[in-house]
Formats: structure tokens, sequence, C-alpha cells
């Protein structure tokens, strides 16, 4: 029978770049405790999903040359991205939501209607400062050194014509619910939020923008498009069907929400969501965990820095429930954890290799080399057992203790005591020396079935984290369906007096950690020179060969007056009519180094008009970003290469 509804969600993710390793410590962890929820007996929704709208991908595919759902579906869906990682590192979300999808994009505009027509939202002028990157705008007195205060990054001037929320309306009750219970945790962000948020004075909120399109329509006033983080933080609810047709969970659900986000996002989730959700009349969620940061030397993982961790190379190399335990083992939830590669190692080696691999492995190759692999049913116990029992029987209830407060990695040291405990009783009852005797073989038996019963009891609680390994290792010892339930954690001897082992491959080797630390330093550089964009979906050939690409000589090549970035070609496609492109390359060529050059260009583009000139299709370049630096290369052919010959 359930004990209940648990609806869990992870931020949803901006598909602006490949996610990193500190994106997946937050979905793995999310995910552990949906997977723990659900093992104890809750019906869980877990979410999660993308947040695909805003400035900064407007801005992002403005630069790939695509459209804005074409560059985050390649970020999305195609090879390498978001839903791959996610499929690749085990999570079992149940539903996940784009905020480019239909029905999210028609209930963000009733709900901002909703907040509109009961008089939270007011149309204004916003005269201020924003951060694109992080799609937030501050007042000059919130920043830091006159730079974004979350990121450190520049910010830009921004006036227009908005709506705004009444986010000061709400500033006396969400001060209430911050302050009393525990809506938001670990509480010491708490005080962060009241002194540095709501105590010097919360003012209203631009919730709309026109300076871009990228984004929900305001639908009773169309110039305006919604501000991300209403889009965003709405996913929430919308994904459980609020305002929509498409799902009925929100009743099921909605109150026993529990949101997972990163610390820099807390203020968001935990002072204009509440607010929003007020207005709209709606309970708040049940809480919101603000976890650390995974941190490289101190310092935050970028792109520009160079020190981005892929999860992809550590998965493949050491396998994902590696990976997975690595990252909920050794960080504190609640605060930043300083990545480093020498440190997974360890962390596979001590706690993986040794205190679980070897203790499985040692107890099956005991059992079969003891036994033929099924233990007879004659006991003899002991004194010596009794520890062992009392912490098989009591772990269930310390591990669930932590795992219901967010504590991951206590949980996780809960299951690790039992295992080192469960080893030293190896070296107590020494079974080497007890099988030497033919009259020692009911206590022999007692040892190793003692010993399968604290394996089974600790793999169970690890299931939430490493969850196929786990289901190997419970093989392993011979556990049955019965043997691997929750309730079955609870309690010593599960497992039938007379189980049967089968001894399997190696769960977790031992690694080289020289060897391996080299390995990756190589590798990790390896991987990050090529261009880190996810492939593109596949294409038919078909589709494919709509692409009118020929290449073109250069007839004539000029800057365009005004422009720092464009140059006007004039180009010989074949087609005996001179044809006109824009291209804004300025700052990678000299206009008059390209007259008389073979270049690639597909032609069969719409027409787009540029500072008033007509671009009638596009050059191909190689283009990459690195160390924050813009890298362009057109393509250009052999001299020899005719004008106007089609490429396929
Ligand atoms: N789109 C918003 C969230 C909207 S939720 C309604 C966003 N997206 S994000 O992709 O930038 O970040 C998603 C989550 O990843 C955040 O919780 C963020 O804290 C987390 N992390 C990003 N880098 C991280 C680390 N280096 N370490 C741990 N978590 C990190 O914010």
């Amino acid at each position: 029978m359930s004990k209940g509804s648990f609806y869990i969600t992870t931020p949803i993710y901006y598909p602006s770049d490949k996610l990193h390793i500190g994106h997946t410590y937050c979905t793995v962890a999310t995910d552990s405790l949906a997977r723990y929820k659900r093992l104890s007996g809750y019906d869980v929704m877990f979410l999660t999903g993308t947040d695909e709208h805003g400035q900064k991908i407007e801005k992002k595919a403005q630069e790939a040359g695509v459209t804005p759902k074409e560059f985050v579906d390649r970020i999305v869906e195609g090879q390498g991205g978001i839903l791959d990682l996610w499929k690749l590192m085990n999570i079992s979300n149940d539903r996940f939501i784009r905020t480019t999808d239909d029905y999210h994009v028609k209930s963000i505009q009733r709900i901002f209607r909703k907040m509109y027509d009961n008089g939270d939202i007011y149309k204004g002028k916003y005269v201020g400062k924003y951060c694109t990157p992080c799609e937030s705008f501050w007042t000059e007195s919130q920043l830091i050194d006159g730079k974004c205060p979350d990121c450190g990054r520049p910010v830009e001037d921004a006036e227009e014509e908005a709506y705004f929320f009444k986010l000061s309306k709400y500033a006396k009750p969400v001060q209430e619910l911050l302050e009393t219970g525990t809506f938001l945790e670990p509480a010491s962000r708490v005080n962060e939020m009241i002194n540095n948020f709501i105590k010097p004075g919360l003012e209203d909120l631009c919730v709309s923008r026109t300076s871009f399109t990228w984004g929900i329509p305001v639908d009773f006033d169309p110039g305006h498009v919604v501000y991300v983080w209403v889009d965003a933080l709405s996913n929430y609810i919308t994904a459980l069907g609020y305002l929509n047709d498409k799902y009925d969970d929100f009743d099921n659900f909605w109150p026993v929400a529990h949101h997972i986000v990163g610390k820099e996002i807390v203020r968001f989730h935990s002072i204009i969501w509440p607010a929003m959700l007020m207005s709209l009349g709606l309970p708040v969620p049940q809480k919101v965990y603000g976890h650390g940061w995974l941190v490289i030397d101190g310092g935050k993982m970028s792109k520009s820095k160079g020190n981005v961790v892929d999860p992809y190379v550590l998965a493949e190399r050491f396998g994902v429930d590696a990976l997975r335990f690595f990252l909920l083992r050794t960080f504190p939830f609640g605060s930043d954890g300083n990545f480093s590669n020498e440190l997974l190692i360890n962390t596979i080696n001590t706690d993986l290799a040794n205190n679980l691999g070897n203790l499985v492995s040692r107890t099956t190759a005991m059992t079969e080399k003891y036994f033929g692999g099924t233990l007879p049913e004659d006991r003899e116990e002991s004194e010596a057992d009794s520890e062992l029992i009392e912490m098989i029987n009591s772990v269930r209830g310390r591990y669930e203790k932590q795992m219901d407060a967010f504590q991951i990695h206590l949980g996780i040291d809960e299951v690790f005591k039992l295992l080192q405990r469960a080893n030293k009783y190896i070296d107590e009852t020494t079974p080497w020396i007890l099988a030497r005797d033919e009259s020692n073989k009911a206590r022999l038996a007692t040892v190793l079935y003692n010993l399968l019963e604290a394996i089974r009891v600790s793999l169970i609680l690890l299931t939430p984290v490493i969850p196929d390994s786990c289901a190997k290792a419970l093989d392993q010892i011979g556990a049955d369906a019965d043997c691997r339930t929750w309730e079955s954690a609870g309690k010593f001897g599960a497992l039938p007096l007379n189980v049967s082992v089968r001894k399997g491959e190696t769960l977790f080797p031992r690694l080289d950690t020289e060897k391996e630390i080299a390995e990756l330093e190589k590798l990790q550089h390896k991987k990050s020179v090529p261009a880190s964009e996810p492939v593109l979906p596949d294409v038919t050939i078909d589709e494919f060969a709509r692409c009118d690409m020929r290449t073109v000589k250069v007839l004539s090549c000029e800057a365009v007056p005004k422009s720092e970035k464009l140059l006007k070609f004039s180009l010989d496609d074949g087609s005996g009519t001179p044809r006109q492109i824009l291209s804004g390359i300025h700052k990678f060529y000299e206009p008059e180094s390209l007259v008389g050059k073979t270049l690639v260009a597909i032609l069969n583009l719409p027409t787009r008009k540029m500072m008033g000139y007509d671009s009638n299709g596009m050059l191909i370049s190689a283009v990459k970003e690195e160390d924050g630096k813009e890298q362009l290369h057109l393509l250009i052919l052999d001299d020899t290469v005719p004008a106007g010959m089609r490429l396929c």
C-alpha cells in the first residue's frame, strides 16, 4: 500500500551548452531521492526538464545561425544532448518538461493573465540592469562592483516598457514562510535570503520584456514576452496539469512538492516562486532544498576557464554507478564540494572496490569454496554475532532519517558503517580457520549467512544510489524479489537458510590511481578540444539534399558602413548573375583578402535583410568557441574548383 504521494523536481536546465558534472550532480542527487521514496513505498512523481526561452538562447542561436528552437532541439534531443545524458546516468524521471511544449506555453499565458486579473501585475517602465547570461534583472544597489552579483559578469543597461509583478506586496508572508517551519533548507540559506533580499526591501519584479522575442508572448499584449523566470518556475505546476488539459496530476502531487535546486537559484525558488503561488491562490511547496556547487580548485567550473568536467568521459571510463556513487558519497549535499580526479579514484577504490565489492566477492567466494555455493541449514550462533545483527536490524532507520532530511551522503555513510562492521566481522570470525575443521560447519554457515544478510540489507539501501550494481550484486548473493524489498531491509533474516549464491563478475575493479589520473587528464584534455556541441538529431538524406550548397567565387567584397561585423559579398554562383550575401565575419577577415577565393555557400535560404541590404544565402564556415573566444574559418577551396558546383 502506498505511503502517500511525493513530488520531487530538479531545476529545469538551460539548453545553452552541453551539461557538465555540476548539472549531473544535481540530477543524480534528485534521482537518488526519488528512487529512495519509491523504494520506501511512496507514489512518486519525479520531474526534470529544460528551460528553453530567453535572451541568452536567442543570442546563442543567432551566433550559430539557426533558429532558437533548432538550437535548443539540438542540445536537448541531439546525440550527446541532455536526454541522452539522463538516459546514460540512469535517471528515473517520470516526466520531462520543455518550456517550449505547447501545453506549457498555454498555461503560462493563463498564469500571467490570472495574476494580471487579480491586480498583481501592472504595466510600468523598467529602468535598471540586466545580466544576460543569468537572465536576471538587478537594481543598481544589488550589483557588486557594478557587476552581476551572481556570476560577476558585466551587466547591461535596460530600459523598456514592461509589466511588473507586485513582489513587494508579498514580502511579509514570504518572510514568515521562510522563518517558520522547514520550507527552505539547509537553515543557513534562510538567513541569507532574509538578510540579503527581504530586509533591504523587496522591489516589484519586472516580468515581461520587449527587446527580444524568444519567449512566451503575453497573449493580451503580444509585443511582450513573459520573463523567463516566471515561465521557468511555473514548470513545476504546468507539468502537473495546472491550467492545461495535458495532465491531471495537480491535486495529487502539488501539495507534496519538493524542489531541489542549486544555491544560486534559491532566491528565485524561495522568494519569487512562493509569492507567485500566493498570488495564484495556491499552496506553497513543502520544501526548497538549496544544495552546494561542485567546484574545481575552489572556483566555479566554466567553459571559459576550460575546466568543465564532462560526465560522459567519467561514466564511460568508470561506469555510471561509480560516478553516481562518487558524487553522492563524497560531497555533503548542502555544501560546496571540490571535485578532483584523485578524489574520484580514491572513492571508487576505498568504498566500492574495497568495502563493498571485496566484501561481496569474498563472501560469495567462501560460500562457493566451502559449501559449493549453497549454505547448509544448520546454525551455530554466538555472542560475537550480536553487534553485526543489531546493526543490520537498525541501519534502515538511521538511513531513512538522513535520506528524509536530504542528507544523502550521511544516508550512504550509515550503510558503509555496516559494511565496515561486516568486513571487521570476517577478521574476527576467521572463516578460513573455521573451514579447516568439519565440526565447525554449522558455525561457518552462520558466519557466512550473517555476512550475506549484512550485504543484502546494504545493497537494498544503496539501490537508490547505484541501482544497476546493486541489482547485480543481489543476484550474486541469491536474493530473490522478496529479499529486495524495503520491508525486508528492516530486518535480519530474509534470505533462506539454505541460500544459494552465484559468484559473478567483479562489481568494481580496483583502479591504479596514478595510471588512471594520468589517463583521465589526457582524456579530459582530448575531449575538450573538439567542438563540444552535441551532434544534431538525424536528418534523412532527402532532407539533406534539399540544402542547395554550391561553390561560389568572390567577385568583390566590402565592409558594410556602420557595421563592425558585416561584409558584403558579390559572388559568382555559376548562374551568370552575381549573388549578394552578407556575412558577419569582419572580425576574422579583411574584405580584400577574400576577393578571388572559392568558398561554399548555401543558396536556398530565405532572403534576409541585414543593415538594409538583402542577403541571399549564407557562407559556410567552421566555428568554435574556446577559452571564451570565438574562432571562425571560412571554408576556402582550392582555386581549381569552378564556381557553381553542388556539394553533396
Ligand atoms: N534554468 C535555470 C533553472 C530554472 S528552475 C525553474 C537554471 N539552469 S542551469 O542550467 O543554469 O542550472 C541548473 C542547475 O544546475 C542549478 O540548480 C545549478 O545550481 C546547477 N548547477 C550548475 N552548475 C553547478 C555546479 N558546478 N555544481 C552543482 N550544481 C550546479 O539555473
